[in-house]
């Protein structure tokens, strides 16, 4: 969910709107403004920012909140949209985290004669605030907070006090700082156009916002926290002639390739990771979320090739159910394109606290990740507008390639020609983009079908997996992955005619025969496949009912040329399908909620 708030000079209601927009990325479901004018005003709405934008009356007043929401607790509903108000509907809150204590909360306070109007966690906070409520927000939000299990960014605002009174722990809050005017947001996005100077709250903190002062509180006691320079990355002005941000992303791919290649090849890893990386005691841990873990279990066969070590690749969201160990001396690599996700944050300041040291590849400059790891990679692919990943997945395992070639040596390098043969893929992927003929007719294809099985092996497998959430995400088709190898331990038995299979094949390595064998598998069982193969092969074609030819890169490396494929094919399957291809229904860009 996406937070943002202002006090100061100027009219609130247009600089939340536009606050809000930037935030979308964080959830757009609903979304709602509280301007505290003469008196305090509400606009909520079940639907997009630009809707409210188009259907709010005007809401006159100098200092408001705002929120776009994804929904986690209670449904979609303009009801369930932020700002909450408390009985008296004098204070307004907004909130992004999960309060896990709600239920008992909510009982008590109903018992004490609280009426709520939402299903959700958040309403809490606000009755809570009406109960402590003596002439002071700030005060009242921070003895609220006492009460509250969980994690939270609010910020609450009372119509009697030009002041936002906000705190933090668990997800993200940022003050940007202005002449005669403040804000408060979940991140920069929202207030980069305003201004250049922001303060990013530590856990704990309360700030109280006010259009001349902005003052900082930690367990009571006033703190200083440094300000910093907006790092802006402008978005570079919309779609670029592509009639939609997913196809421009996947078209900016052979400049964010050669960038990320380029990029990892003469940069150094700070002296801490270095030694980490040289004496290692504990195997190296990827852990992501989505795409980016996908992006982590496709580098992982790389990786071990090179180094001849294992490679753990965890799901960040399960690692934080698994029991503590001690981390000392292990590397642990985190993948979050927006920096944001809380499921990587959690698991790697749990990792942290337990001795690791963190490499983080992050696409936002100073997002919440850079603050948790003891070096983070900017990936440059520049604002990834979609949803779905695309450049970013590619620019993360390029990444990680590039990042193996420079720990294992230059020597070891030109000795083998990798570096050369890494250096290619930006023209390999330039070449699936100028020939999309076969994607676009088997996309065609896809439509006529509700349930698709893909296939991989090696490290084909996880680009598998890719494929199929990407199918999932954009074209709303149930799409499952399996390893070739598992197909006949079950997923066989939900194959016939209407449930076709996408083989993605590798190069002709190992994995090369066992992809042809389960193709084989698959025809007997009556299902149509459609194989995705680097160059051409005769054998395939005449065993897959149709085949989408991949340019053919270096085998180690292939993945990255095939992801690019996936992607094209998932596109022009939701296109087809007549999906709404940048912002799928019930997702967000980034999960800012466990
Ligand atoms: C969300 C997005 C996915 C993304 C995942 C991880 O679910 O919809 O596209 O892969 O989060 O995001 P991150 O920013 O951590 O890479």
């Amino acid at each position: 969910c996406g937070i943002a708030g202002y006090v100061g000079h100027r009219a609130a209601q247009p600089i939340l709107h536009t606050a809000l927009a930037r935030l979308e990325y964080r959830g757009y479901d609903s979304c709602g403004i509280a301007v505290v004018g003469e008196q305090m005003v509400v606009y909520k709405n079940s639907g997009r920012v630009e809707e409210m934008t188009a259907t709010a009356p005007v809401l006159s007043g100098n200092a408001g909140i705002g929120h776009t929401r994804w929904a986690s607790c209670g449904l979609p509903t303009a009801e369930n949209a932020h700002p909450h108000l408390d009985c008296s509907r004098h204070i307004a809150v907004v909130h992004n985290g999960n309060i896990t204590n709600y239920l008992s909360l909510k009982i008590d306070l109903e018992t004490r004669g609280h009426v709520f109007l939402s299903g959700t966690d958040s309403e809490v906070i606000v009755h809570l605030i009406e109960e402590h409520y003596h002439g002071n927000v700030a005060d009242a939000l921070s003895l609220a907070v006492r009460q509250l299990e969980g994690s939270y960014a609010i910020v609450a605002l009372h119509q009697e006090e030009a002041r936002l009174a906000a705190v933090k722990r668990g997800s993200a809050l940022v003050v940007g700082l202005g002449d005669g005017e403040n804000w408060v947001a979940s991140d920069v996005n929202a207030l980069a156009e305003h201004t250049g100077r922001v303060m990013y709250l530590e856990e704990g903190d309360l700030a109280v916002i006010e259009r001349g002062a902005v003052v900082i509180l930690n367990e009571g006691r006033p703190v200083e926290r440094f300000v910093h320079p907006i790092e802006w990355q402008p978005d570079d002005g919309g779609k670029g002639g592509y009639a939609h941000f997913m196809l421009k992303e996947i078209h900016e791919q052979p400049r964010v390739l050669r960038e990320n290649i380029g990029n990892w090849l003469t940069t150094e890893m700070s002296p801490k990771l270095r030694l980490l990386w040289n004496r290692l005691y504990q195997p190296p841990m990827i852990l992501g979320c989505g795409s980016s873990y996908y992006a982590g279990l496709t580098a992982r066969y790389f990786m071990e090739e090179m180094t001849s070590r294992p490679v753990r690749v965890e799901l960040a969201s399960e690692l934080n159910h698994r029991p503590e160990t001690p981390e000392a001396g292990r590397l642990v690599i985190g993948l979050t394109q927006s920096g944001e996700t809380a499921d990587t944050l959690n698991a790697l300041n749990r990792l942290r606290q337990s001795g690791a040291g963190i490499l983080a590849f992050a696409n936002v400059v100073r997002s919440s990740v850079t603050r948790i790891a003891d070096q983070t990679m900017l990936l440059r692919a520049g604002p990834e507008i979609s949803v779905a990943a695309t450049k970013t997945f590619t620019a993360q395992l390029v990444s990680l390639y590039a990042a193996t070639l420079a720990a294992v040596g230059r020597d070891y390098n030109s000795n083998n020609g990798l570096e050369a043969r890494l250096k290619e893929l930006p023209a390999l992927v330039q070449m699936s983009l100028d020939d999309t003929e076969e994607v676009i007719d088997a996309a065609q294809w896809l439509t006529g079908f509700s349930n698709v099985i893909c296939i991989g092996r090696g490290a084909h497998y996880p680009i598998a997996m890719e494929a199929a959430l990407k199918l999932k995400e954009v074209a709303y088709i149930h799409a499952e992955a399996c390893s070739a190898g598992e197909l006949k331990h079950g997923p066989l038995a939900l194959l016939n005619s209407r449930t076709p299979v996408i083989a993605v094949f590798g190069s002709r390595d190992d994995t090369w025969e066992t992809m042809l064998t389960a193709v084989r598998e698959v025809k007997v069982r009556g299902a149509p496949v459609l194989a995705l193969v680097p160059g051409d092969n005769a054998s395939v074609r005449q065993l897959a009912d149709r085949v989408i030819s991949v340019p053919q890169a270096d085998r180690r490396f292939q993945p990255a040329i095939t992801a690019v494929t996936v992607q094209l094919l998932a596109y022009y399957t939701a296109l087809a399908l007549g999906c709404p291809i940048d912002r799928p229904r019930h997702l967000a860009k980034s999960v800012t909620v466990e």
